[in-house]
């Protein structure tokens, strides 16, 4: 059975309608090529988290591809506060995800980037599906691939097919995300940053063209100065991710969880073996005070 569509707010080229009723041209460029960017931001309580650090990305992003920024950042503010407080007095949804996508626009197919033309803003707001108490206290399993994405993962750019097919690796095999690995080394996951704890402290890779800067990449790093755990960001062998003593992942809908199962096999060691962690359990707290201190 085909899926249900929500209904949810949205906004498109200036106006602001249910997304069942929103009509793009089927010769944008978002559609023909994937040539655009995104964004998906988090909202609590109604505010929204670590706005400007999302609006700074989509600015970079938007730059890397040269299509010029449609907005102010009080003007996406604007809009993105109106969604929420539509969908919010609509289901009474605090808590949403803002998804912000801004494409090249529509033209005649032709590879080249066409000069003169209006970008496509699009933007929607949905209830936040925060993990589950079953993943929180439990973990959740990932599988493993090599990294078959382009070299351009730090772009967050909706041509996604690569990260479609990772994601689809992992759902295969009932398990949460696909951690991927480029030359023998951890990049990313298909829609997550990934971590790894040794001796206590918290390691991710460095910031790359091959790596999605996340905006719980520089979060995590603050979270753990607040918490004294020494955070790194340095190549990790795959070797490091499977002897690690905790996986953890991130992301806007994901926070911060732990992953206890990776290819079949209990990540950690001794009484912690396929458990949480202690270094989990610090950032999750954080997290959710962070949530109170970091949204507008
Ligand atoms: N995905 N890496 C990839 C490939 C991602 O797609 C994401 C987020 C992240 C984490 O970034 P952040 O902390 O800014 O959410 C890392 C979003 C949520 C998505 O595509 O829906």
């Amino acid at each position: 059975m085909a899926p249900t569509l929500p209904d949810t707010p949205c906004y498109l080229n200036g106006e602001y309608l249910p997304v069942s009723e929103a009509k793009v041209s089927a010769l944008d460029r978002g559609f023909i090529f994937g040539d655009g960017i995104y964004d998906v931001a988090p909202v609590y309580g109604g505010r929204l988290f670590r706005f400007d650090e999302h609006m700074a990305r989509l600015d970079r992003g938007l730059a890397k591809i040269r299509i010029p920024n449609p907005h102010t950042r009080e003007q996406w503010l604007e809009r993105c506060r109106r969604l929420v407080a539509t969908l919010m007095a609509q289901k009474g949804t605090p808590d949403q995800v803002v998804y912000i996508q801004v494409t090249r626009g529509p033209a005649p197919r032709d590879h080249v980037m066409p000069e003169s033309i209006v970008p496509t803003v699009f933007m929607m707001t949905n209830p936040m599906k925060p993990p589950t108490a079953e993943q929180r206290h439990h973990g959740v399993a990932c599988v493993t691939a090599r990294d078959f994405r382009w070299e351009r993962g730090d772009i967050k750019s909706t041509s996604l097919l690569g990260n479609v097919l990772a994601r689809q690796v992992s759902a295969d095999h009932g398990a949460l995300e696909t951690i991927m690995f480029r030359d023998g080394f951890l990049t990313e996951a298909s829609g997550s940053n990934v971590w790894v704890v040794h001796e206590g402290a918290l390691l991710g890779p460095p910031k790359s063209e091959h790596v999605l800067e996340g905006i719980r990449v520089d979060l995590l790093r603050e979270l753990c100065e607040d918490c004294g755990i020494a955070y790194n960001l340095r190549p990790i062998p795959e070797a490091d991710v499977r002897s690690a003593d905790e996986v953890l992942i991130t992301s806007a809908t994901k926070e911060v969880l732990p992953v206890t199962k990776i290819d079949g096999e209990a990540v950690g060691h001794g009484a912690l073996r396929g458990k949480p962690g202690p270094v989990y359990g610090r950032l999750y707290e954080a997290y959710q005070r962070a949530k109170q201190t970091m949204s507008i």
